[in-house]
């Protein structure tokens, strides 16, 4: 089986690479010429743990190649995917230019034995317009829509070891080969779900709105905790113990960010919109993770005695997440401009040692790890929850730093081992005493 992935982002790399380990002869695409002569010399432009083994692996076996030639990486393919962005535009809507571009060069070679599987997420309806669009110009091929569920920093598991697939297919062929495709996770007893078009659609945004409302809830809670003596780690522990429930996507934090759930969540508000129907809910998700980010900085000056001017700010990790370089929508970029426009001195150390975050916070001090970032700091603030912060010797840290307080906006350790290290500390949803 021959499969070329167009687009060498976090979906399109991972899925090729992945792909390829499953046994198929892959070619991944992509238009910028620098990007596909790193992925030939063996260098993976985005932090993603496992993704360069495994790269190597296949690039080594001569199952996986990179190529810039859309028109020669798809004569011979038996599945097209398109796995290419679909920013936000200003609207909130899904901008799906990067497709169309993709679809109309497609129009002209793609083989029409071919499937083209959609991939990257677009609003409902967009797979059978792409559809029509190659009808128009005398293309009749067969269309699918197969949503990824990959999270950044675990996406190789994620990929090998799903919850599910979706597949949104229009008749028998399409089923046959797709099933074909993923067959290798069928050992796993990985549910397959076959379905109509729309409905894969439809099951992408409505996942990622549902995980990002889950977390916003969360967050309200936590907001709850902080007046009325209750421990939100408890709760979403107390929570989560219903299977109906479940306990992932339960931790209280500074807000969710990140390239999808703030994309995805005005997309699917602003598409609903067109097709008439309102989702209050989504809506409500959506303005509560804006406001987040302003809660968190009035929490910062508060637990600083009401001003943070002057006062030199460690900020351990700044990434959207842990495991990823990513500083798209990261809660970290409006807390920290915020706080640096209110006077205070900053110092960041972030594992990742990410490019995008030196580029966003290029007046600032930056360090090599976490103890010598925090030297004679006034407070310690931990944004992010890489693992390298959770076993932090607090008592050395605590000698290092001027002030006492720590404050921890990713609840990542309990309060009476911070307490017993001589930290005063200000976590998320649980009561503050200084
Ligand atoms: C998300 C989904 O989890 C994936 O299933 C989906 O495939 C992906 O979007 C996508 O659409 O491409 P990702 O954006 O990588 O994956 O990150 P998540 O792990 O979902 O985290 C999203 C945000 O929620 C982060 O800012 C994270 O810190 C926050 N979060 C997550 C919490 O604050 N609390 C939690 O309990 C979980």
């Amino acid at each position: 089986m021959n499969i070329t992935v167009i687009g060498t982002g976090y979906v399109g790399l991972v899925s090729g690479v992945c792909f390829s380990e499953f046994g198929f002869n892959v070619i991944c695409v992509d238009n910028n010429k620098q990007k596909i002569e790193s992925l030939k010399k063996g260098q993976v432009p985005i932090y993603e743990p496992g993704l360069d083994d495994l790269m190597k692996k296949n690039t080594d076996a001569n199952r996986l190649k990179f190529s810039y030639d859309t028109k020669e990486s798809v004569k011979n393919a038996d599945i097209v995917f398109i796995a290419v962005g679909t920013p936000s535009k200003a609207d909130g809507n899904a901008d799906l230019s990067y497709i169309y571009s993709v679809v109309e060069e497609l129009a002209s070679c793609i083989n029409k034995h071919a499937i083209l599987v959609i991939k990257s997420t677009v609003p409902v309806g967009t797979t059978k317009t792409i559809k029509q669009f190659l009808l128009d110009r005398n293309v009749d091929i067969d269309v699918a829509f197969n949503p990824e569920f990959l999270k950044e920093g675990a996406a190789i598991d994620d990929f090998m070891h799903p919850d599910r697939v979706i597949l949104g297919i229009e008749n028998k062929k399409a089923k046959k080969i797709l099933s074909q495709v993923y067959r290798p996770l069928y050992v796993f007893n990985v549910p397959i779900v076959f379905t109509n078009l729309e409905t894969a659609e439809l099951s992408k945004y409505a996942s990622n709105a549902f995980l990002a409302m889950k977390v916003t809830f969360i967050n309200e809670i936590s907001n709850l905790c902080e007046v009325c003596g209750a421990d939100v780690n408890e709760v979403a522990l107390a929570m989560g113990l219903d299977k109906r429930i479940g306990d992932k996507f339960l931790q209280a934090g500074p807000g969710y960010g990140g390239s999808c759930f703030p994309k995805d969540t005005n997309a699917l508000k602003s598409f609903a919109k067109e097709f008439g129907v309102n989702m209050p809910l989504v809506e409500e998700t959506i303005r509560s993770n804006n406001n987040r980010r302003n809660k968190m900085v009035s929490k910062i000056t508060n637990a600083c005695g009401g001003s943070v001017k002057n006062k030199k700010l460690s900020i351990l990790g700044v990434t959207f997440k842990a495991n990823t370089d990513d500083m798209r929508d990261s809660p970290s970029i409006e807390i920290i401009h915020s706080l640096k426009a209110d006077g205070a001195k900053i110092t960041i150390y972030d594992p990742s040692f990410s490019e995008q975050a030196k580029n966003i916070f290029n007046d600032v001090t930056w360090g090599n790890n976490a103890y010598d970032t925090c030297n004679s700091a006034d407070v310690v603030i931990i944004l992010t929850d890489w693992f390298e912060f959770r076993a932090l010797n607090l008592k050395e840290l605590r000698k290092r730093v001027n002030g006492t307080l720590l404050i921890d906006l990713r609840n990542i350790y309990n309060v009476k081992e911070v307490e017993d290290s001589g930290f005063n500390y200000c976590s998320v949803g649980r009561a503050f005493h200084i």
